[in-house]
């Protein structure tokens, strides 16, 4: 088995059909689930009525957020992680897409939802959910990162899943209207030189101060994702939108935006969300998701199971600054790479790129990594070379190569390589 060439599988292809044709496997041995007529064939299914809202077949059910109980001291200022190591395709569906509260996840009833626009502006209004629907709104494809994603990897391969050491991210299809639209219908004072400072209406308010070149370029007052509301935990009924920018900027329950001269430094922006260099000093602020990729099967918690012969490589790749043009895939721990095909371009930067290698896999081991290059030409950096400038303290936007080492037996770990 361990020479099957791509030929020799074809040729096997091939007997697979005939045997399905005799009722018998490739290896000739009759296969029941073929001669005998099965259970499901003897019996009518559910009624339409059976699951008004549907949820994951049952035999999907390990594919759900996780926490890492450690990690923090309890669930309500916590965070969950997307299983991406076994979803595929670009879009996150809400109900496994990663959460992160600082003060739990509120109830807010779109007839209880007030969104307020006050500071520097002609007209302080408050606008009604209803009255936030009667904006023209448009659809927008974004990834929304945690700065924490990938945290806890900085002094050492820690966790052993994709789910773990990259999951604090999400990618979804917002429904909303354009912040900038709401900034004009309060006369907002829109120089360059202002901000804006933006709360939730939970406990911790997560409030958090962007400049107004990002506040009238892309960001956008969200109330659907993938088609349907927003889900509580992430919003529901409107949240702030800021397309490739870290995702504790992307307020929840958005109650309040305040128009201002000078950026208000709090908790979220100083003491938290901050990067310590090298030398200990705190880089101000990093608001830019950095170009990142992770390959998402195999990972450790997505094994080679099937044996040698033809293996997909699948993985994700990102950038804050833009499109994603390349993404190269390594099977030798970054001597050697090959150029991964990417899967459908999706029409909005700032999204998820799935790519793909498809390759032969003789048993042999492996150190798989994966390293995007978005439209600027920045290109993914090593560990290494990321602490060089940033040491080993920080916590924040880790956007390093990941490297995964493959067994003969296909099973696989998180490493480092030096
Ligand atoms: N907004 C409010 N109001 N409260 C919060 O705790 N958490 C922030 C941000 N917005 C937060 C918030 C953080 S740190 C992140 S990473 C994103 O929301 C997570 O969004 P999600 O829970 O929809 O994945
Ligand atoms: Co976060």
């Amino acid at each position: 088995m361990s020479n099957t060439t791509r030929r020799d599988l074809l040729k096997g292809g091939l007997a697979v059909t005939a045997g399905l044709a005799a009722g018998k496997s490739s290896a000739g041995i009759p296969d029941p689930l073929i001669t005998q007529v099965q259970d499901w064939a003897t019996y009518t299914g559910d009624g339409v009525d059976a699951t008004p809202y549907g949820m994951p077949v049952e035999y999907e059910s390990d594919v759900i957020r996780r926490n890492v109980p450690w990690l923090t001291a309890d669930s309500i200022s916590s965070i969950n992680f997307t299983p991406v190591h076994a979803l595929d395709g670009t879009i996150t569906p809400q109900g496994c897409a990663f959460e992160r509260h600082h003060s739990g996840a509120i109830d807010l009833p779109k007839e209880a939802y007030r969104l307020m626009i006050n500071g520097l502006v002609d007209t302080p209004l408050v606008f009604t959910y209803d009255e936030i629907e009667r904006f023209p709104r448009e659809n927008h494809i974004y990834f929304c990162e945690c700065a924490a994603n990938t945290g806890m990897e900085w002094a050492g391969a820690q966790l052993n899943g994709a789910q773990f050491t990259h999951g604090m991210i999400h990618n979804m299809e917002y429904t909303g209207v354009p912040l900038r639209m709401f900034l004009n219908e309060v006369g907002a004072d829109l120089s360059s030189q202002n901000w804006i400072y933006v709360e939730g209406a939970d406990a911790s308010s997560n409030g958090r101060s962007i400049p107004m070149d990002k506040a009238l370029d892309d960001c956008l007052v969200a109330f659907k994702a993938n088609g349907e509301a927003l889900r509580k935990e992430h919003g529901y009924p409107v949240r702030l939108i800021v397309p490739g920018w870290e995702g504790n900027m992307w307020v929840k329950w958005l109650r309040r935006i305040e128009v201002i001269d000078m950026p208000v430094e709090s908790r979220e922006e100083t003491s938290k969300y901050t990067d310590v260099l090298e030398d200990g000093v705190a880089r101000k602020w990093t608001w830019v998701m950095d170009a990142k990729s992770i390959i998402t099967s195999p990972s450790p918690q997505s094994p080679i199971l099937h044996g040698h012969g033809p293996l997909v490589i699948s993985g994700l790749a990102w950038s804050g600054h833009g499109k994603i043009v390349r993404v190269d895939i390594s099977q030798d721990g970054g001597m050697n790479w090959k150029i991964a095909r990417l899967g459908k371009q999706q029409g909005d930067s700032k999204a998820l790129t799935r790519f793909y290698l498809d390759i032969e896999w003789n048993g042999d081991q492996m150190l798989l990594q994966s390293r995007a290059i978005d439209e600027t030409g920045y290109v993914q950096p090593t560990k290494e070379q990321l602490r060089q400038i940033r040491g080993e303290n920080s916590v924040y936007h880790n956007n390093c190569i990941q490297t995964w080492h493959i067994s003969e037996n296909g099973s696989v770990e998180n490493v480092e390589v030096s």
